[in-house]
């Protein structure tokens, strides 16, 4: 049901398909092979990376899930899984850039990582990181303060999928003043997720909060519902903003 049913709920007025290739880059997706909840084999992994290709991507960041019970993944661990993925994109003569960082799950483990500089970041000193669905962690300031006062760029992933945060805009305001950059997922403004998802997504687009899109892709399924999402005029109006950074990763 899903994203269809959303649209004909909402009689959106469906634009022509956006061109993404303006935004070069895309740095949220799970797509080293068996590491996480995304692609599980080299086949899968290669078809999502064409699929990308085909919005108009010319370049990669894929972001694996980092936690510290669900998956246990070490910069070691990206790194080889990536260097797998880049010698079957080779043999198959599939011509696109691809590099690797992680989406890093706040949790007491992800301080430790920081202080033992186990990470991996990208672009200029980026690190993208995500919020359990149910509460802000106690620890959620002081591990911004930390990231930020070693010189790294703190991007939370799809801030509008965080209901505890919902309606609460002054908060959102309060991360862009305190240079937390936010990245909205291109399946929310398809109502993927939820329909509230959706309308917080847009709303934080108006207010011109968001500097990051990302297409979180984990799997085959979702290539069809990102491929709908260029025609809606919420994705249009972001990518006019003049706001998005995704082209200087
Ligand atoms: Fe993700």
């Amino acid at each position: 049901m899903g994203f269809f049913s959303n649209i004909f709920k909402r009689k959106e007025r469906l634009l022509e398909p956006a061109d993404l290739s303006m935004l070069k880059t895309d740095f949220h997706s799970h797509l080293i092979p068996g590491i996480d909840d995304g692609a599980q084999t080299l086949e899968e992994a290669i078809l999502l990376i064409e699929g990308l290709k085909e919005l108009g991507y010319q370049k990669i960041i894929t972001t694996p899930h980092c936690m510290s019970d669900f998956y246990k993944n070490t910069p070691e661990i990206i790194i080889s899984g990536l260097t797998k993925v880049k010698e079957e994109l080779q043999r198959r003569g599939i011509d696109i850039s691809i590099e690797a960082s992680a989406e890093y799950y706040l949790d007491d483990d992800f301080e430790r990582k920081i202080d033992e500089g186990e990470i991996i970041t990208f672009g200029d000193n980026y690190i993208l990181f995500e919020l359990p669905f149910l509460a802000e962690p106690p620890n959620f300031n002081q591990v911004v303060f930390k990231l930020q006062s070693m010189g790294y760029r703190p991007i939370l992933a799809h801030p509008e999928r965080y209901g505890f945060y919902y309606n609460q805009f002054e908060t959102y305001q309060d991360f862009v003043d305190r240079g937390i950059y936010l990245q909205v997922n291109m399946m929310s403004l398809m109502g993927h997720y939820s329909p509230e998802t959706q309308k917080i997504a847009e709303k934080l687009i108006e207010r011109g909060l968001i500097t990051f899109i990302g297409s979180d892709l984990h799997n085959e399924r979702q290539l069809p519902i990102l491929k709908h999402a260029l025609q809606m005029p919420s994705l249009h109006k972001l990518l006019d903003s003049g706001k998005l950074k995704n082209a200087e990763l």
